[in-house]
């Protein structure tokens, strides 16, 4: 098992480019099962978790081709429709197999992917929204058996509202199995992320009849087919915002290129609030923070355009060394601190309360061995080690590995002193 060893205490200087998406390139890789002929998809990032889907897909009978960026898949076999417990349980993600298979050959069992380390993340919605459809599922030995109506999935009007908001991958469930259904579907409290208005922007290259995707309201029309096609996939808006909020703390002066400054937005506003104005500049974001920040901003997570849950860890990481105290109040994943302790290991001075945690700015981290335990608490980690004084060790960086590209020589790249090696405790 790899680790990190960190050196802290350098800025960041330079220029390096985001990766393609995970969370768009997951669900568009899902969709290659609703559809005829071949898909190809660049640049897919290297990630673990891609890695996974190709897995599950490949249990499922698409052929995956993958060399370097890019990925070309295509239906082989159409008789599996059961998901792999051993493969679901790895990455929640598998769950947008789930509408395509249903849409596609008539029934699926997906296992239920249970809780997770932030706590539990129920799929509930997507079952709704499919049952809408006409889909009979029901819950037996842990799976989700789903079953559709012998003359296809019905259009039909569906409600995905939730205390939270709305579901991402729930959406993208519901609009996938809408597509080849008969007649009109529309979808209520969609969610607007751009990871759901690319899936729908593929499949409508595809020949699906979408219209509304970014608003809550997803107007679908079914068709008999649909067909696969080549896709750009857009620049990974949560590593860039990670890298740009690694600039950020060690005060550095960086660039990040080949991203979508647009969707950005509220990051970008939030880093003007603490005094740090970042430029935009075509598809490139420049952020000098050599002067420091002036201040500390309250935030508050909540579905897209509002502040993302995916890069609540990291502005955590931060906040330790903004003036002031900073509140933060997650509201996606009222569990999702597990970065707080280990934060607190470091030196950083933290009170939690429910799904709220108060920052104590301007801390002096010191480094020391810290457990990430999930995917944005390890970049939170990383990030705090790049400030904390003398060696941190981020162990479990396996976690990193499912949606970071090669997140250590990106930032060696722009003067970090990050090693990975295996780790000599195997924690
Ligand atoms: N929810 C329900 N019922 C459901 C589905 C969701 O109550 O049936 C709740 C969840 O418990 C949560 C909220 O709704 O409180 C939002 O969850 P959502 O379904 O939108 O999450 P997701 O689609 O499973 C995607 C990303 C996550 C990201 C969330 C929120 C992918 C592969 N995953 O998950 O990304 O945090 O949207 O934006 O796209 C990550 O990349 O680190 C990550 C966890």
């Amino acid at each position: 098992m790899d680790c990190f060893e960190m050196e802290g205490g350098r800025p960041l200087e330079g220029e390096v480019a985001a990766s393609g998406s995970k969370n768009a390139t997951l669900p568009l890789m899902a969709m290659s099962l609703l559809l005829d002929g071949e898909s190809h998809f660049t640049p897919v990032p290297d990630l673990r978790d891609i890695d996974t889907m190709e897995g599950l897909l490949g249990e499922l009978g698409v052929e995956v081709q993958r060399e370097g960026e890019d990925a070309r898949l295509q239906v082989r076999s159409e008789t599996v429709t059961e998901a792999p417990y051993d493969i679901v349980r790895r990455m929640r993600a598998s769950i947008c197999v789930l509408g395509p298979l249903l849409a596609r050959r008539g029934s699926a069992r997906v296992p239920l992917p249970g809780g997770c380390v932030f706590g539990l993340r129920p799929v509930d919605l997507h079952v709704r929204g499919l049952r809408a459809l006409g889909a009979q599922i029901e819950q037996e030995n842990g799976f989700l058996v789903a079953e559709a109506p012998k003359d296809g999935l019905q259009g039909a009007s569906i409600d995905l509202h939730s205390a939270f908001g709305s579901t991402v991958l729930g959406t993208v469930n519901v609009m996938a199995a809408a597509c080849l259904a008969q007649g009109e579907s529309v979808i209520r409290s969609a969610a607007r992320e751009p990871e759901v208005v690319e899936v729908a922007r593929f499949l409508r290259a595809c020949g699906a009849k979408i219209e509304g995707e970014g608003t809550d309201r997803i107007q679908v029309q079914g068709v008999d087919r649909l067909k696969g096609q080549s896709w750009r996939v857009p620049a990974d808006r949560i590593e860039a915002g990670t890298l740009l909020l690694a600039g950020a703390i060690t005060r550095g002066r960086i660039r990040v290129s080949r991203c979508q400054p647009a969707e950005l937005k509220v990051l970008l506003h939030a880093l003007g609030e603490i005094g740090l104005e970042p430029r935009v500049e075509g598809d490139a974001i420049g952020l000098d923070a050599t002067q420091g920040a002036t201040g500390s901003l309250d935030l508050e997570t909540s579905p897209y355009p509002g502040f993302p849950t995916d890069l609540q860890a990291q502005w955590m990481a931060l906040a330790t060394q903004l003036p002031g105290q900073t509140r933060i109040r997650e509201r996606i994943y009222p569990e999702r601190f597990m970065h707080v302790p280990e934060l607190q290991r470091l030196g950083a001075k933290l009170e939690r309360a429910g799904d709220t945690t108060l920052v104590y700015g301007g801390s002096r981290l010191t480094g020391a061995p810290v457990l990430a335990s999930d995917l944005r608490a390890s970049a939170c980690l990383v990030m705090a080690g790049l400030v904390a004084h003398g060696r941190t060790l981020v162990r479990r960086v396996y976690h990193l590995d499912r949606g970071y590209a090669a997140l250590e020589k990106k930032l060696n790249h722009l003067g970090a002193v990050v090693q990975r090696m295996p780790d000599p405790d195997k924690p």
